[in-house]
């Protein structure tokens, strides 16, 4: 049975004028990504996540925590985008289109947002593929196979680390300072496949919900946040979201024709 979207819910979303998304891992789940405790199988089953993500861990056994880190960076190269990614970078494009703002604020580290063509993403936990000097600080993309070595070497001699967020850091400050500006003034704010555990990206929606703003969740499942929302959906995001989106702008997609053109089909463009 089709997930029942509230029409008030849909109303809402097509009148947003600054539109604030916060994603975690659920929404990456249909994409075939395991969270992080489903992906401890086979070799790394008798680790915990706090052996393997934390800054005491990297310093402990480099060669570990790389390997581990690598081989998920390789296997998440090879997943794509669900209807659930792509229905949001068309959600900013209607949102944009009609004068409004959209920020996506991202627990997730593996850059499916930016594969679906979301533009203005806000990664909270840093991402997968960005590998950091951990002596001189300089940050590299990777998207190719397995490294050589673990850990990887920096031209400077250091140990190369994965640029996301470890258990016990803090965020990195310009997310951080982003994911707060966006949140101050929307007047609507969604959460989607998150548990709404984890702070401070989980803070956002209550201090979202104390500006004023309307608030959703969208999540299969029931989370803390579940009770502080003006709209709950129950149902997973490959789902829901296309068809909220579907909903709230019924029209086609405007066309784009190249920088600063965008047009509706069919319709008469000014010289
Ligand atoms: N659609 C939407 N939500 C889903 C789906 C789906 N198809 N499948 C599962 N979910 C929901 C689950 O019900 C759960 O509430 O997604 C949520 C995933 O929760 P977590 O695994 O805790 O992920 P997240 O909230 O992103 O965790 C935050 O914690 O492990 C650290 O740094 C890691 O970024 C991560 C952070």
């Amino acid at each position: 049975m089709r997930p029942e979207i509230p029409p008030s819910l849909i109303e809402e979303v097509r009148a947003a004028r600054a539109l604030v998304v916060l994603t975690g891992a659920g929404v990456s789940k249909e994409s075939g990504i395991p969270t992080f405790r489903d992906a401890l199988v086979g070799l790394w089953a008798k680790f915990d996540p706090e052996e393997l993500a934390t800054p005491e861990a990297f310093e402990r056994d480099p060669a570990m925590v790389a390997r581990w880190y690598d081989e998920r960076r390789v296997k998440v190269a090879e997943c794509r985008p669900n209807p659930g990614h792509l229905a949001l970078a068309d959600l900013e494009r209607r949102i944009l289109g009609q004068g409004g703002r959209f920020t996506l604020l991202t627990q997730n580290v593996d850059r499916l947002h930016q594969a679906a063509g979301s533009r203005r993403v806000v990664e909270l936990h840093g991402a997968l593929r960005v590998w950091r000097c951990s002596r001189c600080g300089e940050e590299r993309e990777e998207s190719g196979g397995p490294f050589a070595e673990y850990p990887p070497r920096c031209g400077c001699g250091g140990a190369r680390r994965p640029g996301v967020v470890w258990f016990g850091e803090v965020l990195p400050r310009r997310a951080v300072d982003e994911a707060e500006a966006a949140v101050r003034d929307c007047d609507l704010f969604l959460s989607i496949g998150t548990s709404a555990l984890v702070h401070p990206a989980a803070g956002l929606l209550h201090e979202a919900r104390g500006r004023g703003a309307s608030t959703a969740e969208i999540n299969p499942e029931r989370t803390p946040a579940s009770d502080l929302v003006d709209w709950r959906v129950e149902g997973q995001s490959g789902e829901v979201l296309p068809d909220l989106v579907a909903r709230a702008f019924p029209d086609p997609p405007p066309v784009e024709n190249g920088p600063g053109r965008r047009t509706h089909p069919g319709r008469q463009v000014p010289p």
